[in-house]
């Protein structure tokens, strides 16, 4: 049996739930023992939510470009460990067998050593989906330097935001990046980010598009060139190889930006023991994976999702990951089944906001695909509606593949509650049942756990389990109070959820103010900060309104007052103002200029009504007695898109 701690039958599922419940380092230390250690661990586990101060495998040693791919060289070597398929379907797929991935690495690890680059320091890597993002990636691991992967959708203030956060002193990129009929700039984004940054000492520029560049002496560089020069120092017998750095378990392994209810992105940072073993282990189990299988993760490796379930828990496992560079919808909607049809996918995971637009172009894109290899699906990053479960199961899966609704979190490193592929019972619209090692309970808003089935409250999770976050990068205090302060020794959320009659978990979605969109985390309060950066804008509200696509849409209220007051004209430098501060995923889809905001005599706005309004609801707005000025709805109102 290639994974001793793939569970098969229902049966074992909950053995080995209540196990890991009792008696975690057990549990832990028994799936720890399949992974390759310098040295081993003196304690399983130690934590407290208090500070927080969570500990996994503390005292052990260990690389995880090791695990990921050293030990498969030996017995599989040349089996593929990333498939590359290109955005353009007319180019060359790319396949990397883990010997190539190995020597790539290598080089990246040795490039960034010639480059001063040392263990601890933060490297950002904004490139498009090509294998070098993967080989830059494990090339930090190698060598102990901390990635932080920005998604080449942000702007250039949002990229100079996480550097000065992460104190960045280098910078991985990509000439352009080509995503479906677009191809984006991503080099000339990074030096507009650059400007007054005084960290950064080198930028390393891989060449995907041809887009002309700037290069500036002394500071920007040649990937294809410094790779050479690197491969030339350690190569040895035609052999090469780079060794692979002494970590400490709880060494930072990378830092990933994601959104609040307040102020800026926060940079979650996990660690490598404790987050190597949660991809892997729900990798393994949730998938079902087998040796040989071709594991497609559409996500972005710019999200968590990326991470975890392209790179990191595939290769963990010696599987082989499909990387695609380009979007579902191009050249067109049947992008996604010709590339299962091609490459012969057996696991495919994906968001509920790519199959509700992929449902809607209709069926002739999906039938003249073999779709026969398909043996699971995956669903990730949103609730998934009924409709999209069904039309997922039956078109795509052929009624034959079990699909797994995986609830997690950029904080929880890894999957959390999911039914595992074809072992546990699937429930459409519910995420089901929670993985061995983690220990969920519905609180009410005053902290009291609700116990037994059919109830309703806040989720959190009582128990640390090897993924979950350690802090937030430079400011611990605000890991505290974002997560560990609302209730005493439990981790909290954000989301809603339900836990039904059978004690399946459905999440019914975010409680604090932030959105999803398009299975895309975006705080309000950060949209609202750019829409004020505009010159004209006096203030604004941000609220969430269900989108048939998109799951959620933002809808902003503005209060405008500047000169030149064309509407349309002015609603478009709005979304440019978004666009530049944070990214186009930011814009808003609906804008209502506004003559005030409904507030409390306090000054606070009433949110509730702002998001009834956008829903569509004018009748029945509920109390609105308490408001400064209640004659401010009635405008509203009238004017709602
Ligand atoms: O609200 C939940 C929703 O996505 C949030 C986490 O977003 P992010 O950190 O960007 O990670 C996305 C990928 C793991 C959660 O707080 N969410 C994620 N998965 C599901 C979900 N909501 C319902 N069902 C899911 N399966």
């Amino acid at each position: 049996m290639p994974y001793p701690y793939q569970i098969k039958t229902l049966e074992q599922y909950h053995e080995e739930y209540k196990k890991s419940i009792e008696n975690p380092e057990a549990f832990w230390a028994e799936i720890a023992n399949q992974f390759v250690w310098q040295k081993k661990w003196d304690k399983v586990l130690s934590y407290n939510f208090t500070e927080p101060k969570i500990e996994w495998f503390a005292g052990a040693q260990l690389n995880i470009t090791e695990n990921c791919i050293d030990r498969h060289l030996a017995t599989h070597g040349e089996e593929p460990a990333i498939i590359w398929e290109p955005n353009n379907p007319e180019e060359r797929t790319r396949i990397i067998t883990y010997n190539r991935l190995h020597k790539r690495v290598c080089q990246v690890a040795q490039m960034l050593t010639n480059l001063g680059v040392k263990k601890g320091d933060r490297v950002c890597i904004y490139m498009g989906m090509v294998p070098e993002l993967a080989y830059a990636v494990l090339g930090c691991a190698r060598i102990g330097a901390i990635h932080s992967v920005i998604f080449g959708g942000f702007s250039a203030q949002s990229i100079a935001d996480r550097l000065e956060d992460a104190q960045a002193t280098f910078i991985i990129t990509c000439d352009g990046a080509e995503r479906g009929s677009k191809n984006i700039p991503l080099k000339s984004v990074i030096d507009d980010a650059l400007i007054g940054n005084k960290l950064v000492k080198k930028v390393i520029v891989y060449t995907r598009t041809r887009t002309p560049v700037a290069m500036l002496k002394g500071r920007d560089l040649w990937w294809e060139d410094e790779m050479d020069y690197a491969e030339h120092q350690i190569e040895k017998n035609g052999v090469v190889s780079f060794p692979a750095e002494p970590m400490n378990a709880e060494d930072p392994l990378f830092i990933l930006y994601t959104s609040g209810s307040t102020g800026k992105p926060k940079g979650v940072v996990h660690s490598i023991a404790g987050y190597m073993v949660w991809a892997n282990y729900t990798f393994i189990n949730v998938f079902q994976y087998q040796p040989g299988q071709v594991h497609f993760c559409t996500a972005d490796i710019g999200w968590i999702t990326g991470h975890s379930y392209i790179i990191y828990g595939p290769l963990s496992a010696g599987g082989t990951s499909l990387m695609y560079e380009g979007i579902p919808t191009w050249p067109d909607a049947g992008r996604f089944w010709e590339i299962v049809d091609k490459h012969k996918v057996n696991i495919l995971y994906t968001a509920p906001t790519a199959i509700r637009s992929l449902m809607g172009f209709g069926l002739d894109y999906v039938k003249n695909k073999d779709l026969s290899s398909l043996k699971i699906l995956g669903s990730v990053g949103e609730p998934i509606n009924e409709e999209a479960w069904h039309w997922f199961s039956q078109h795509i899966g052929k009624g034959n593949c079990p699909i797994v609704d995986t609830w997690w979190q950029t904080e929880t490193g890894g999957i959390m509650i999911s039914n595992l592929a074809g072992v546990t019972p699937q429930k459409p619209a519910h995420a089901t049942l929670p993985l061995p090692g983690v220990l969920p309970v519905l609180v009410d808003e005053n902290g009291n756990i609700l116990e037994g089935n059919g109830v309703s409250g806040n989720l959190c999770i009582k128990q640390a389990w090897p993924g979950v976050i350690r802090t937030t990068y430079g400011d611990h205090e605000r890991c505290r109070t974002n997560y560990f302060a609302a209730y005493p020794n439990l981790y909290f959320t954000g989301d809603g959820c339900l836990r039904d009659a059978e004690g399946n978990y459905r999440i019914t979605g975010r409680v604090d103010d932030v959105l999803n969109v398009s299975g895309h985390r975006i705080g309000t309060a950060e949209v609202e900060n750019a829409i004020n950066m505009h010159s004209g804008v006096v203030e604004s509200a941000v609220v969430g309104y269900p989108h048939d696509i998109k799951g959620q849409g933002i809808y902003a209220y503005v209060i405008f007052e500047g000169s030149h007051h064309e509407e349309n004209l002015t609603k478009q430098d709005i979304l440019q103002t978004v666009s530049r501060v944070i990214g186009a995923i930011a814009k808003p889809d609906k804008i209502q200029f506004v003559s005030g905001l409904p507030k409390t005599r306090s000054g606070k706005i009433m949110r509730r009504i702002l998001r009834k309004i956008a829903e569509g609801e004018t009748s029945n707005i509920g109390d609105i007695s308490t408001l400064l000025d209640p004659a401010v709805v009635e405008d509203i109102i009238k004017g709602a898109q």
